[in-house]
């Protein structure tokens, strides 16, 4: 705690050194924490993406914040924020009825400070869950989720501009997952946790988010589609679908596609988030050089399609720098095939990568 609210406070005073110090030159923006502390520094990708109406998302962890230079880069460059592990269940509780907070809070905290949205993430998620909800039985799991979801969204109201209230329900054929104990609950648990979080905090719009779902031909978007349609045909309080976008380059929808996919969705009346999204470098072919380039051009095109399509709202990155990615650690990494996979924005020295300037030149539709 000691330590993060320091590097709080040498944010703090970087960001009042950078405001008044001389006004940037047009020069891109390099990631120097002493400078870069002004919430919207110019240049940054979240003042190139104001006039797009987008809002530029990072997923940050509070573990993370001792080294200064990683929240003052955030909250130069990002206007949104989405808790990485802090708001999941194992962490917000831990043991039945024993809530925990404190992360979460420094999170909302630092957003609220640097004018950052917060997209709360996630209520009801079969993974990072705590070991005690797999040995309830149906009616006590019906309790145990109404509960969480309640006094998790209850305690941040009015604070979070979205929540991903359900993630990752749907199976790769479109079916709900087997391996997910609300499953046992049959498909009323997702419309049931919907109207709890919407009772809980009724001005923040509800998501579901899900992975592998952003290419229009498959079974698993098939199945998320009509699972968001019925809800919202329903009149279940539903206002969006987030698409986690982590990319595979070993097969990934063309820019045309995505948005083909997501206009789709947008005419049911929802909103749409891109909200996880990083880029492997791994899988593809050529040198460094090449493969930076692609990655480059396959983050432009997330960005295109979101651009092209007026229901999508925002674009979160999932994590700040190569050196905080969850492909970076040994445990999720192998998963996605060869390393390393340095699939974020920015370097493990905090530097810009050519992604990154792939991506504000889309933004400002160079
Ligand atoms: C990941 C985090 O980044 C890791 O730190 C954690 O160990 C596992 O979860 N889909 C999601 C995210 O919705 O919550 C996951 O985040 C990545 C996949």
């Amino acid at each position: 705690m000691k330590v993060f609210l320091m590097s709080l406070l040498t944010f703090s005073v970087a960001a009042c050194v950078g405001k008044s110090a001389a006004p940037n030159s047009g020069s891109p923006p390099v990631a120097n924490p002493a400078g870069a502390g002004t919430a919207n520094a110019s240049g940054s990708l979240r003042e190139t993406a104001l006039p797009t109406k987008r809002k530029m998302g990072v997923a940050l962890a509070t573990y993370f914040m001792s080294d200064a230079r990683y929240p003052a880069l955030a909250a130069r460059e990002f206007d949104s924020l989405t808790p990485e592990n802090e708001m999941k269940w194992s962490a917000t509780e831990p043991n039945p009825g024993q809530f925990s907070f404190e992360a979460g809070d420094r999170l909302v905290e630092f957003a609220e400070q640097h004018a950052m949205r917060v997209r709360g993430h996630t209520l009801v998620w079969h993974n990072q869950l705590s070991p005690w909800v797999k040995g309830l039985n149906e009616s006590e799991l019906k309790s145990a989720m109404l509960r969480h979801v309640e006094r998790v969204a209850s305690r941040w109201k009015g604070r979070i501009a979205q929540w991903d209230v359900v993630n990752e329900a749907v199976d790769d054929q479109g079916k709900l997952r087997q391996n997910s104990p609300f499953t046992a609950l049959g498909p009323s648990y997702i419309a049931d946790a919907f109207r709890a979080a919407h009772e809980a905090d009724p001005n923040a719009l509800l998501f579901y988010n899900d992975y592998e779902i952003e290419a229009y031909d498959s079974p698993k978007t098939r199945g998320a589609y009509e699972l968001v349609k019925d809800l919202k045909e329903s009149g279940v309080p539903i206002h969006g679908i987030g698409f986690q976008m982590h990319v595979d380059p070993r097969g990934w929808p063309s820019a045309d596609e995505m948005q083909k996919n997501l206009e789709r969705f947008a005419k049911l009346g929802l909103l749409l988030e891109l909200t996880e999204i990083d880029v492997p470098l791994g899988e593809i072919p050529g040198d460094a050089e090449r493969k930076l380039a692609r990655q480059s051009e396959l983050a432009r095109g997330v960005v295109h399609a979101c651009l092209a399509v007026p229901a999508c709202t925002g674009l979160t990155f999932w994590g700040l720098t190569d050196k905080h990615s969850w492909l970076s650690t040994p445990e999720w990494g192998p998963k996605k095939g060869r390393g390393p996979h340095l699939p974020l924005l920015f370097d493990e020295s905090y530097q810009p990568k050519p992604v990154y300037h792939g991506v504000l030149a889309e933004l400002a539709g160079r």
